[in-house]
């Protein structure tokens, strides 16, 4: 792809596609990690003398009309702030917008405009037609071929690829493509029906892949273990068997627990016991893993020379079924191996245990960081390689 660090953006009319779809209460935002991340390609824009026009999609509005709940009026305001520049919410941009070089645009949710989720040829038109550079930086988009992410790069006078965009991307190769050994990746999370894909592309090829969370019920299932209540899909219980023989042929492993911590109900004052799989009831829901596996799993890690990590191993937002993945993310952050993490709940995770310093990267995305992680190629990053390839021709 073409880089906008290598573009001379002096006086260009430069577009910049983020992520910029953040949490939100009461018109503040709530959890600024992935405005944060969008800062230093805004300045460099800036830095490089571009009259700047930041876009990207709040929330999931109904397209084609304005609805305030999902206005990037709190985002704006953020990046007034954080920002040494004048920051300008504009709602009616698409027919041509006046920039001045120094100041920063932000236009208003691109998922107002009809058209923008079905990639529209017209809008992305003319999205391309406001600018002389188009910007793609939004990793944690760049899976969605809309209006915004890929349309407007089909169009655009010259489509590039931002510093976050390309950071994301080399990080992900560097822990998949050529990983230093042992490559040893945690996927959490409820359900294994969600991750089915990336538990599949994973255990071809990491040296050990961690289950945690409801993904485990069902891999303890699978090892012919009653697994109470717990959340399990019955169904794929040949599938977990098939993953867990596959790993094993070609010299992988899928660890599962040996010991878990269940209480009686899905709430904050269950009391938790501590088991070993064998003795699970008919009653009992499984809402963390116990120490032995808690010991079993860090002395992995330990030894681990790339790290991959997308979902916690427990119910962590109840403290008594928080010692699993608190422990994990410290075994994590005291490896010495490259570490990447991402995906919604991670993030929550590595804020609660305050981890954040001690991981090598740490994702902007959610859903196309596990989309990387199936192998899957973000359709957004393709038509820039397309563009940059037709460009040399
Ligand atoms: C995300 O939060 O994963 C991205 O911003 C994409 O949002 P979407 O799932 O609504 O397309």
């Amino acid at each position: 792809v073409i880089r906008m660090s290598d573009l001379d953006l002096n006086e260009k009319r430069v577009l910049i596609r983020e992520d910029l779809n953040v949490p939100i209460k009461n018109g503040v935002v709530t959890s600024d990690a992935r405005l944060k991340a969008a800062l230093p390609t805004i300045e460099l824009a800036l830095r490089k003398g571009g009259k700047v026009m930041v876009m990207s999609h709040l929330g999931r509005p109904e397209e084609g009309v304005f609805d305030a709940e999902s206005s990037m009026q709190p985002v704006a305001d953020y990046l007034a702030k954080a920002l040494n520049a004048p920051v300008r919410l504009v709602a009616e941009y698409l027919n041509g917008v006046e920039v001045a070089r120094g100041e920063v645009v932000v236009f208003e949710n691109v998922r107002f405009n009809k058209g923008e989720g079905k990639n529209n040829d017209e809008l992305a038109q003319q999205l391309a037609a406001l600018c002389d550079v188009f910007v793609m930086d939004a990793f944690g988009t760049a899976h969605r071929a809309q209006a915004s992410t890929h349309g407007v790069a089909k169009y655009a006078p010259i489509a590039c690829a931002g510093p976050l965009l390309t950071a994301e991307l080399d990080a992900l190769a560097a822990a998949l493509k050529n990983p230093k050994r042992p490559l040893v990746a945690i996927v959490g999370g409820s359900k294994v029906s969600t991750k089915l894909t990336v538990l599949e592309s994973l255990s071809g090829i990491v040296d050990q892949l961690i289950v945690g969370g409801g993904i485990a019920n069902t891999f303890i299932a699978a090892n012919g273990h009653n697994v109470g209540k717990s959340l399990c899909e019955n169904d794929l219980i040949p599938e977990a068997q098939r993953l867990i023989a596959q790993a094993k042929a070609r010299g992988g492993n899928i660890p599962v627990p040996t010991d878990v911590v269940t209480g009686t109900a899905f709430s904050a004052d269950t009391v938790a016991t501590l088991k070993t799989v064998d003795a699970i009831t008919s009653d009992d829901m499984v809402f963390d893993i116990g120490p032995d596996s808690i010991a079993a799993l860090t002395a992995i890690l330990k030894h681990a020379g790339t790290i991959v990590w997308n979902g916690p191993v427990g119910v962590f937002e109840f403290d008594q079924f928080a010692a699993g993945t608190k422990a994990l993310a410290e075994a994590i952050a005291d490896s010495d191996a490259f570490s990447i993490a991402g995906g919604g709940d991670t993030l929550a995770a590595i804020d609660k245990y305050g981890v954040a310093e001690r991981i090598s990267y740490i994702s902007t995305g959610g859903g196309a960081f596990l989309e990387f992680l199936e192998g899957k190629t973000l359709p957004a990053v393709a038509i820039l390689e397309e563009r940059a390839q037709n460009s040399v021709k």
